[in-house]
């Protein structure tokens, strides 16, 4: 079938006020994905020349990690000029260059917009810490104490010691939740919340379909608290949300923001703040439940998630460029996890495990397949990392969470693919190496994970029920057998899956039994209990009668 040319796909992507709900997400680092003119950078041409290969996927929306002129303390979010693009990656005509292209095709493009912080090397801050009078001392937040907000947490523990840092010359403290480049913005300034609504203004209107916002859980800081999610922090991302409602009505926000589910599910207020939020603490349990062989954990977190307004959505992802975190964890569960996932310390970065999918799961097909099963069946949108949809692999040799950021491999000419020239980190070797694992031979290639992956792209594409419909878990006696039913109108879609290394044998409860079609070999089948190999995982459609 040419899903490409289906009716469904136009209408998941264009003309569609919710399009975010059926929406499959890529996310991208341009530097790493491709370099069009072969001085070793990806860049934004590059990326325009790979459009294709993303529409083939099929992807609708395309997340665009940070490309803002920056001194790269923190791989570009830190950000020296928010109206600008790094000559890095190109000119801003190269990035509308990019939308037009990507537009033509009903895919959409988010970019990150980070409102906590800017670089120490941003003119705003350069003018405030210049001189204690400057108009500029207010965009950031100082203080003559680096006791004020004790207890606030380090998120970036490995590094920093507290959040205060000290400024010589103004001898004074200023705020930081992250590295002490990227000093936090006073959202108490007036002139701090124009400034970032001018800034959602601009990407927008140069076309850009809406934010990835970055850490938002951060902007405002109050004694006494532990200053996240304070009230303050979401009225101020409702203005931003009511602008875009305004003037931008399809642009969508999603959230960034590392929280228990009830904490978390606050940033969709009554649908009037974020369109979407990564569903943070799922994520792990994932994991989590493949180590255990046990289905509990994504059903209790689950069950545990209140229900969000029907304007809203879940973004469910596996992996990112930041090391796969574990703090919405017990202590006893991750350090489980390491164990599992991160068996040598130079894995482990802050709290999480800076790998890859493949290497995370030995490289286990099968493994690899199932955790991509549930990325697309539980309930919300998925965000695919560049590169795990062929099993790229990590080098862990690179510092912080740079080994998940290395060249997307094309194919098996020199330099995978990605440059003429020197790229600018090393490839990865051995095993992962381009030799073995590119687009060009998966795409070739029936039986590959990347084919497995499109695969399942597709099929979700077909059905309304797995980006809108409601989840019903099913009853197993094992707790091995995850089973869920997505169901949405008259669809109905019986998802299970084996979490364990044997085979089980799964009895569906009587109201379940009957004819079902098996979305991935196109069988009929009357079911009455099905036999699950190990790792397998099964996506059935009730027959209408
Ligand atoms: C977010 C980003 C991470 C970055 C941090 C500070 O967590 O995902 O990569 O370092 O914000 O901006
Ligand atoms: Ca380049």
């Amino acid at each position: 079938m040419d899903w490409a040319a289906s009716p469904l796909f136009i209408y998941n992507t264009m003309n569609n006020q919710l399009w975010y709900k059926d929406a499959v997400f890529y996310q991208i680092s341009v530097r790493a994905f491709k370099d069009s003119n072969g001085d070793g950078h990806g860049d934004l041409r590059g990326l325009t020349e790979k459009i294709d290969y993303i529409k083939n996927l099929g992807v609708d929306c395309i997340w665009i990690m940070p490309i803002y002129p920056s001194p790269l303390r923190d791989d570009g979010y830190d950000i020296a000029d928010y109206y600008n693009v790094s000559d890095e990656y190109g000119k801003l005509d190269d990035l509308k260059g990019l939308i037009a292209a990507a537009h033509e095709r009903g895919i959409r493009i988010i970019m990150d917009l980070v409102l906590n912080h800017t670089s120490d090397a941003h003119p705003w801050f350069q003018a405030s810490r210049s001189d204690k009078n400057s108009p500029y001392r207010d965009y950031y937040v100082w203080s003559d104490t680096d006791k004020k907000y004790e207890g606030v947490r380090i998120i970036f523990g490995d590094i920093e010691k507290s959040n205060w840092a000290w400024d010589e010359k103004t001898q004074q403290y200023y705020w930081h939740r992250f590295f002490s480049s990227q000093p936090d913005l006073n959202f108490d300034n007036p002139a701090v919340q124009d400034e970032m609504l001018n800034v959602v203004r601009f990407w927008l209107t140069l076309g850009i379909d809406g934010f990835r916002v970055d850490a938002p859980t951060y902007l405002f800081e109050r004694d006494g608290t532990n200053c996240e999610s304070l009230p303050e922090t979401h009225a101020y991302l409702k203005r931003i949300r009511h602008l875009i409602d305004g003037e931008f009505p399809e642009a969508i926000m999603l959230a960034e923001s590392n929280q228990w589910p009830k904490e978390l599910s606050q940033y969709f207020s009554s649908g009037d703040e974020f369109h979407m939020a990564f569903h943070f603490p799922l994520m792990p349990r994932i994991f989590l439940s493949i180590a255990q062989n046990n289905a509990t954990p994504i059903i209790e977190i689950l069950q545990d998630t209140p229900s969000i307004p029907d304007n809203c959505q879940w973004a469910i992802f596996l992996r990112n460029h930041d090391e796969l975190s574990l703090e919405m964890v017990t202590d006893e569960e991750r350090k489980l996890m390491w164990r599992e996932f991160a068996p040598e310390p130079h894995m482990i970065h802050n709290l999480g495990i800076r790998r890859r999918l493949a290497p995370i799961l030995n490289n286990d097909r099968s493994k690899i397949e199932l955790v991509n099963s549930l990325l697309f069946t539980l309930p919300g949108s998925p965000i695919i990392y560049y590169g795990d949809e062929i099993g790229m692999g990590d080098n862990l040799n690179l510092p912080d969470r740079n080994g998940v950021r290395t060249p997307m491999q094309w194919n098996s000419s020199p330099n995978a693919g990605f440059t003429k020239g020197e790229p600018f980190t090393e490839l990865i070797q051995g095993q992962y190496g381009f030799q073995h694992i590119n687009t060009e031979s998966q795409l070739a290639n029936p039986d590959s994970l990347y084919r497995a992956i499109r695969r399942m792209i597709h099929i979700r594409k077909e059905h309304h029920a797995f980006g809108r419909g409601s989840i019903q878990f099913i009853e197993s006696n094992d707790p091995g057998v995850l089973a869920y039913l997505r169901e949405h109108g008259e669809e109905k879609i019986l998802l299970v899956h084996n979490l364990t290394d044997s085979s089980r044998s799964f009895t569906l409860p009587a109201e379940y039994q009957g004819g079902y079609i098996n979305l991935l070999t196109n069988e009929m089948q009357n079911i009455q209990s099905i036999t699950l190999n190990p790792y397998s995982y099964h996506w059935m459609k009730k027959h209408a009668h």
